[in-house]
């Protein structure tokens, strides 16, 4: 095991993924964990970035037996300093902050003082580096020799002579620097001797282990899914941490896709063995939205709505739980937050309300307070499917498209009435099964039909029809923050807009929409 120690840089949990991807097992623990009480011994330390000066008086330090483990040290950035600042104290100078690239040199060296390459075995002499720092070392502290210099700072990876102890001013964890996994691999494996014997498998025990002890044996959970992969994900692992003490809601706003809160209900309860709870609330939604065509207030409906719903059968369930002999109290609250979601870093302070608000359900834990439990939050998504796929989480919802939590009401431009629901959600249906059968789903972000306001006329047969326009839209995309509309065969399309016309009623046109994103946004409204 590598211990990585967080400082609180917002790169911390790079260090991990990092080291995930080597196959190398590491548990990340606030910066101030006293070594003693540690379990197990690591093979070694990694000393995470920080927002801080080691000046400050509030500065945060490792408990210094770390240095008594006798195990390499690697110090990221403030992991730096503080590696300094152990060995001397008086070496530090602050003042310039540096951020960005760099071009890094490194020294090699002879004779006894060889090993101290050992960092950057293998690689280049020059590399392209991402600096992100305060402080920077004025001197080197006794016995260390230089192992790297930028332009900027005569001291850019130092290591001791006498032990194994290294230390880079420069992020390795970010892929703005591109050869960082190799640096990471050195220490952790060639260094350290790490085993790469690390699974996803690995993981969900780990994980299970975790929310069981953090649960109790009477404690119970409450969480939403939407049949969304990370939900699903989410639900799944705490159904084998806790079983039945895992209490999943899904609430049916009516404006889900065809059939989805059946699938949901079958995928999670028959195929998972999830405890799932199936609130159809649809005609009170639908009602709600009668008549409102802005989109926000759309958002806001549907938003609060969901919030009333839920928390009103989580009172349901939460009074009988503590009815039944088990007699635990609803106490968590699951979210399925993924890294990407989490602004910043685990604080040195403790675990911290780090998450974006519209994640957090309307403030929903605070009001029923309710403790958080994130059994997802240090994953990528890619990371999610690969642990959905060992939990045994079919393939179809593993690789499945995002879908907003407004749903369809956000892909019908004006008012939305159940004939506009039921035509988006047939029209939908169609366009995915036509793409997962052209073997495209995958290539494909996001894709899904929309209404357009207004009417069309067409003939159908020998009759007039003043009928819906239908919208495909289809985008590629690596981040959601922009996206390309994905570029189609016209004989596709052609197949998708003749099944439309002839199996989904009410509907006189077919469009393809190719505006990419900016300008346009992925959604229509
Ligand atoms: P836009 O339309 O902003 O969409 O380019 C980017 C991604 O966000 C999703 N999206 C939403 N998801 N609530 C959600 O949960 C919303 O109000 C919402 N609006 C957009 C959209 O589907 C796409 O994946």
């Amino acid at each position: 095991t590598i211990l990585v120690l967080d400082f609180g840089s917002q790169y911390t949990h790079l260090i991990t993924r990092r080291l995930r991807e080597l196959n190398v097992y590491s548990e990340m623990l606030p910066c101030t964990q006293k070594i003693a009480d540690l379990p197990w011994k690591p093979k070694g330390v990694i000393l995470s970035g920080g927002p801080y000066s080691v000046y400050a008086p509030d500065a945060p330090h490792v408990d210094p037996a770390v240095f008594d483990l006798g195990v390499p040290i690697l110090g990221i950035c403030y992991g730096l300093q503080e590696l300094a600042w152990h060995h001397g104290r008086n070496v530090l100078a602050g003042e310039k902050r540096e951020y960005g690239h760099a071009g890094l040199q490194i020294q090699r060296h002879s004779g006894k003082q060889a090993h101290v390459d050992r960092l950057f075995e293998g690689l280049q002499d020059d590399m392209e580096v991402w600096m992100s720092h305060g402080d920077k070392l004025s001197h080197l502290p006794e016995n260390f020799v230089t192992i790297a210099t930028t332009s900027n700072s005569s001291f850019a990876g130092i290591a001791s002579e006498e032990k194994e102890y290294y230390g880079i001013q420069f992020h390795p964890e970010v892929t703005h620097t591109p050869k960082g996994k190799e640096v990471i691999k050195n220490f952790a494996v060639n260094i350290c001797k790490a085993r790469q014997d690390w699974t996803m498998e690995a993981f969900v025990d780990k994980e299970i282990a975790r929310i069981r002890a953090l649960v109790g044996e009477k404690g119970q959970v409450i969480g939403a899914v939407s049949g969304g992969v990370d939900s699903t994900v989410a639900a799944k692992l705490m159904q084998e941490a806790i079983g039945d003490r895992f209490h999943a809601v899904l609430v049916d706003n009516g404006v889900l896709r065809k059939d989805e809160a059946k699938q949901v209900k079958e995928t999670l309860t028959a195929g998972l063995g999830v405890n799932l709870a199936v609130i159809d609330a649809s005609a009170q939604f639908l009602a709600l939205l009668e008549g409102v065509s802005d989109p926000e207030k759309k958002r806001k409906i549907i938003g609060n709505t969901f919030i009333d719903c839920f928390q009103q059968k989580a009172l349901e369930i939460a009074a009988k739980a503590a009815d039944t002999p088990r007699a635990g109290k609803i106490e968590w609250f699951l979210q399925g937050t993924l890294y990407p979601d989490v602004i910043e870093s685990i604080s040195f302070k403790g675990p911290s309300a780090t998450i974006k608000t519209h994640h957090n359900v309307g403030g929903l834990p605070e009001k029923m307070h309710l403790k958080l439990i994130e059994p997802l939050r240090e994953l990528f998504k890619d990371e999610v499917r690969e642990l959905g796929t060992s939990l045994g989480i079919p393939y179809d919802l593993v690789w499945r498209h995002p879908f907003p939590g407004p749903g369809i009401a956000i892909r019908i431009i004006g008012a939305v009435t159940p004939e506009k629901v039921r035509i988006v959600q047939e029209a939908d249906q169609i366009f995915i099964e036509e793409i997962k059968a052209a073997g495209l789903y995958r290539q494909i972000s996001q894709a899904f039909a929309a209404l357009m306001e207004g009417k069309a006329v067409g003939v159908v047969g020998d009759q007039r029809l003043h009928g819906h326009i239908i919208a495909l839209r289809a985008v590629q995309t690596t981040d959601f923050m922009t996206a390309d509309a994905f570029e189609f065969d016209q004989k596709f399309l052609k197949r998708v807009k003749n099944r439309i016309g002839n199996e989904v009623e009410g509907v006189a046109r077919v469009l393809y929409e190719i505006t990419s994103k900016p300008p346009a946004t992925i959604e229509f409204e």
